[in-house]
């Protein structure tokens, strides 16, 4: 085990993001591939490390969310594809020809600014036009009351862009009930009835993707590619969501902070800021360097969450601070400063999974792992 001298660290376990590429890849139609999901620094894993590691091991596309997370993918040497996923402003169009990016096409006027922008320049744009099929978010409306054909097939006419591909996302793939199900089906119908219109037209599409994580891990398409983010970290969004297969996912993210102080106080004593724990009896206390400066929800102030010292549950106690908590050790034999606090990841017998943390501040995951905050150091285990 990686024992860090920092206050509070993050380990992430490269050999078991590899582990989950190859779980993936069992759900997947033999052609299709991975397009790495990689945005907000790989939710919190460090977007470059898990880049890198993915394309020594054969990932030749990645997906940001914008062109600064595209471009701080490429000063660490990525050389494969990468699509940017969201909007860039028009004073950075500049880079997605200087870095040979992918843009999200994801409307047909911002289609035409972008082609405006190439033509002046005497340049291509690469991009993937992205349809909107009842996400409500990006992309070119086509649902049933509003099938936007002849823009979707516009963008592929602007002569200064190059639509290398086209997708959509789904909005409910973690849902298993008949209504979600039926939507998730419907929007998977009106993506493969714009590929076959434009087909039909005799329209080069290029690639296909529409698939995240519960896109894989529920439904069985043929498309070039799938876009999974979370699913390579081995987590899902909320582990009590049933899904329809059962894949050996290893969550790569662990999170660790040490014991700074041990003390033991009298009965009636009053721990940390607002007064709101009063021991009990005498206890003995450990004071822990983490707090919510590094990504702690305040919300675990006394709130029954707990962390692991020597494999054992130990109940935070009091308000959360910016940079440290106190937990309760009584009965927890020689805990002493530097011991290693294990607040996700496995300690003995103990396991604390991120959605612990999720379930306290009623969130998913993805939420949760990206609320670690970068003042956290982040290293990584040696490849097997
Ligand atoms: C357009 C798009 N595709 C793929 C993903 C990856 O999603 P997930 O991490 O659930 O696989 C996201 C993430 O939010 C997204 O916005």
């Amino acid at each position: 085990m990686l024992q860090s001298k920092s206050r509070a660290w993050v380990v992430v376990d490269r050999n078991a993001i590899l582990h989950n590429v190859e779980e993936i890849k069992k759900l997947l139609d033999e052609k299709t591939k991975i397009m790495a999901v990689v945005k907000a620094n790989a939710y919190g894993h460090g977007d470059c490390v898990v880049a890198k590691l993915l394309e020594n091991n054969g990932i030749d596309t990645f997906a940001v969310s914008s062109v600064d997370e595209a471009l701080t993918l490429r000063r660490a040497g990525i050389t494969k594809d990468i699509l940017i996923l969201g909007y860039t402003p028009e004073v950075h169009f500049h880079f997605l020809v200087e870095e040979n990016l992918i843009q999200n096409f994801l409307s047909l006027e911002y289609a035409k600014k972008l082609d405006e922008f190439a033509a002046m320049s005497d340049v291509l744009i690469r991009g993937h036009i992205k349809v909107d099929t009842g996400m409500g978010r990006l992309g070119i409306r086509y649902v049933d009351d509003d099938k936007n054909y002849d823009a979707i097939r516009s963008v592929y006419a602007l002569p200064h862009l190059r639509s290398e591909g086209i997708f959509s996302h789904f909005s409910v793939a973690d849902e298993l009930d008949e209504d979600n199900l039926a939507y998730t089906a419907h929007q998977s119908e009106l993506f493969d009835e714009v590929i076959l219109r434009l087909k039909e037209d005799k329209i080069d599409v290029g690639c296909t993707h529409i698939q995240n994580s519960y896109g894989v891990l529920n439904y069985k398409m043929k498309h070039d590619y799938v876009r999974p983010g979370l699913l390579l970290l081995g987590v899902t969004s909320d582990r009590a969501i049933p899904i329809r297969s059962h894949p050996d996912f290893i969550p790569a993210l662990s999170w660790y902070a040490n014991v700074s102080c041990v003390k033991t106080v009298h009965a009636g004593s009053n721990i940390s800021y607002g007064r709101h724990y009063k021991a009990t009896s005498d206890q003995k206390i450990a004071t822990v360097s983490i707090g919510y400066a590094d990504g702690v929800p305040r919300a675990a102030s006394n709130s029954g969450m707990h962390v692991l010292i020597h494999g054992v549950r130990c109940p935070i106690i009091g308000n959360v601070c910016m940079d440290q908590m106190m937990v309760d050790v009584s009965g927890i034999d020689n805990v002493c400063e530097g011991d290693r606090v294990t607040l996700v990841g496995k300690d003995q017998d103990e396991v604390i999974f991120i959605d612990e943390w999720s379930q306290l501040i009623h969130t998913i995951n993805n939420d949760m792992l990206c609320r670690i905050t970068n003042r956290v150091p982040r290293f990584y285990t040696v490849l097997k």
